[in-house]
């Protein structure tokens, strides 16, 4: 199975340890143009980003700038978590690569025109839903060349952002409901599940330890133990490379169809999921969420990944 992929980002350290499982993976993951959008960091920092790991990794994919602000706020980016460049303490080599000419929202869709004919678009965001919203809002016939969106978001219970909202959600909970609301399929890999897919201090140590690629992604993670998300833990969550292991490699993971809302009121519970987990409910379901996984093989899965590209 090959999968043509539209992978919308905010690099961001998980969202780079997704480029490099997918570049690892470029025979099934397909990835047709990747996306920026601000969230984990400015658009200026995280579009850089995302250039320098598509030509650290080899990925001859174009790169679209996105929004630089969600679609009623400003934006409120990470930098505690991610660092000030978005990458933590690794600093990537400079590249000549440059963006491609159109806005992500009219590069979306032009990749989706694109398609052949019968052939079907995954989409993965990452990141704050806000390209995808504009895309969807923009040009409403795109739905119907998208099979599917696994995206990184949400949850069933708790936030990480706030005691009840995550981050990708919070920061454009409007954008968020207008994705949950399309009538695409969704599978939504949220903090219930990514948060049991992640690597501990030992395995951080022997990417550190590796070659030029694996230090370099071992560097970005190390950055994660020194924030105060994970100060006392042994073990960090690596939250969007779920994405495309559950592309890769659905049979680990399980869930429930369910209704999810976003909730996108002023109050305590802005950007919260609303995960109807009634199995007598009849809100329509509109998406898969992910809650569980095999977290030793997401780790054996997601090492191999990255220790493959000093072998190339
Ligand atoms: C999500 O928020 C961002 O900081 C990460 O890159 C990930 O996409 C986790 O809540
Ligand atoms: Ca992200």
């Amino acid at each position: 199975m090959k999968y043509p992929i539209l992978f919308d980002c905010d690099p961001g350290i998980d969202d780079a340890v997704a480029f490099a499982l997918a570049a690892a993976h470029s025979d099934v993951l397909d990835i047709r143009g990747i996306t920026s959008v601000a969230g984990n960091q400015t658009i200026e920092r995280v579009t850089g980003n995302a250039l320098k790991l598509t030509a650290f990794l080899g990925m001859d994919i174009p790169v679209a700038r996105g929004s630089k602000a969600p679609l009623l706020r400003e934006i409120i980016p990470a930098g505690d978590i991610h660092g000030e460049t978005g990458l933590g303490n690794c600093k990537l080599p400079e590249t000549d690569r440059t963006v491609a000419g159109e806005p992500a929202p009219l590069f979306l869709y032009q990749k989706l025109q694109e398609l052949r004919e019968g052939e079907k678009m995954v989409l993965v965001p990452t990141a704050p839903l806000t390209n995808i919203a504009l895309l969807l809002k923009t040009f409403p016939d795109a739905a119907e060349k998208i099979d599917k969106i696994v995206l990184m978001g949400g949850a069933i219970t708790g936030g990480n952002i706030t005691s009840t909202a995550e981050f990708n959600i919070w920061e454009d909970p409007e954008a968020a409901q207008i994705v949950f609301s399309s009538g695409i399929p969704i599978i939504m890999c949220g903090l219930d599940v990514t948060c049991k897919c992640g690597f501990n201090r030992e395995q951080i140590q022997a990417l550190l330890a590796g070659g030029e690629k694996a230090k370099a992604f071992g560097e970005m993670m190390d950055f994660y133990f020194h924030t105060e998300v994970y100060t006392d833990k042994q073990r960090i969550a690596i939250h969007d490379a779920v994405t495309f292991m559950y592309l890769l490699h659905p049979e680990i993971f399980s869930g429930q169809e369910m209704n999810v809302s976003v909730d996108c009121s002023d109050g305590v519970n802005r950007g919260m999921t609303i995960c109807d987990t009634r199995s007598w409910s009849d809100a329509p379901k509109n998406a898969l969420v992910l809650t569980d996984a095999d977290s030793e093989k997401f780790e054996t899965y997601l090492m191999e990944a990255i220790l493959s590209h000093d072998k190339k």
